[in-house]
């Protein structure tokens, strides 16, 4: 990360490509999200039952350029209208990230602006700040919890500064959407099994089946919820397989699940003494987590803050938006092309 003296606070290009969703957007801070587009490839993988890692790369470099020509129009903007070029360097899928990686540092070397690599889970943790706060309720700003969960992690955040997190719980195996995903295929569920769990969860019995809150018994903020997806499996084979036992069986998962997560919540908030609560990443879009936290907010005295639901999952707007914060700050990236799939949280600087 270079330092620089004088920050820019002018348009900001975000691209997202660490898994399989293209996305691209313009943030400009005191302006706002100028304009976002999203390309994802689910139809792409859904044939496969999960993300094929070579065919998102290439599906992003047949994508990218075009979104990134529809987003600037989006916005009446031009190229020579940015700041800097903000992408997503990890952590992720390799050769999806570089594919963002090139084209954001290509376009950057080629405008002579900065290029900012951004930590997709910082994305994530940041998003909110895309929203207008609730009526009457304090805008976000440090110090808050985040809770992450997404496919790929799940994770406690303490948030003392912007940029400066400490973990303080994290998933000793399966992330909390990774559970969703898989306990949906085993039931016989369309990928991407999250949302599809959700929607027959609607209506289902939440008594019917009683599954176990892993680790919720003992203290600490870690999760692990791969037993809890063994639980369903022998569930649902020992079941008449009826469409009633399927919503059943995936009530009693999402209970379970949402359960988990906000006794874990209102934990990291007890330990660290802070009264705010992000959650966020593509659990973050489950209606009966966000219900539920919202409601323990009003009865316990803390606040909540969520992303909208289309930029819980991964976009574009929030990695132009940490952009756009790290570059007012004057911290922007060096030259080189560099991707890092597995990236500490824990390593990024803080904002001064
Ligand atoms: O943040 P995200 O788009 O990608 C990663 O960074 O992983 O999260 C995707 C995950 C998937 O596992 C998906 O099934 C899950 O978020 N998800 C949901 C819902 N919407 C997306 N899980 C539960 N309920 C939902 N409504
Ligand atoms: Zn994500």
């Amino acid at each position: 990360m270079i330092n620089s003296k004088s920050p820019v606070t002018g348009p900001v290009l975000g691209i997202e490509s660490s898994c399989d969703e293209t996305g691209v957007a313009v943030y400009q801070a005191g302006r706002g999200l100028l304009a976002h587009r999203l390309y994802s490839q689910i139809k792409l993988h859904a044939l496969y039952g999960g993300v094929v890692p070579e065919l998102a790369s290439r599906d992003h470099v047949r994508k990218l350029v075009p979104l990134l020509r529809q987003t600037l129009d989006e916005g009446g903007l031009k190229v020579s209208d940015l700041s800097a070029v903000a992408y997503t360097a990890g952590p992720g899928l390799i050769g999806a990230l570089l594919v963002g990686a090139s084209v954001a540092r290509s376009l950057a070397w080629a405008l002579e602006i900065p290029a900012i690599a951004i930590h997709h889970m910082e994305g994530h943790l940041l998003a909110p700040l895309l929203e207008e706060p609730a009526p009457g309720g304090e805008p976000l700003a440090p110090p808050f919890v985040a809770l992450l969960v997404s496919g790929g992690h799940s994770l406690l955040v303490g948030v003392g500064k912007i940029g400066s997190y400490t973990i303080l719980g994290d998933t000793l195996d399966d992330a909390a959407g990774e559970a969703f995903d898989k306990t949906a295929k085993l039931m016989g569920l369309p990928y991407p099994g999250g949302p599809a769990l959700a929607k027959i969860a609607e209506t289902g019995d939440p008594k019917a089946f009683k599954f176990s809150r892993p680790m919720t018994d003992r203290p600490g903020l870690d999760f692990s919820f791969s037993g809890l997806k063994t639980q369903v499996l022998l569930a649902w084979q020992g079941s008449d397989h009826a469409e009633a036992t399927r919503a059943n069986v995936a009530r009693g998962f999402e209970e379970a699940i949402v359960e988990t997560l906000a006794i874990k919540c209102r934990r990291a908030l007890a330990q660290t003494g802070y009264r705010k609560l992000v959650v966020s990443g593509g659990v973050g879009a489950n209606k009966r987590l966000r219900a539920q936290l919202a409601a323990a907010g009003e009865r316990e005295g803390f606040q909540t803050y969520f992303p909208r639901l289309a930029f819980c999952t991964d976009n574009g707007a929030m990695i132009a938006l940490a952009g756009s914060i790290r570059l007012a700050a004057g911290q922007t990236t060096g030259p080189e092309i560099r991707v890092q799939p597995r990236w500490d949280l824990q390593a990024l600087p803080a904002v001064a």
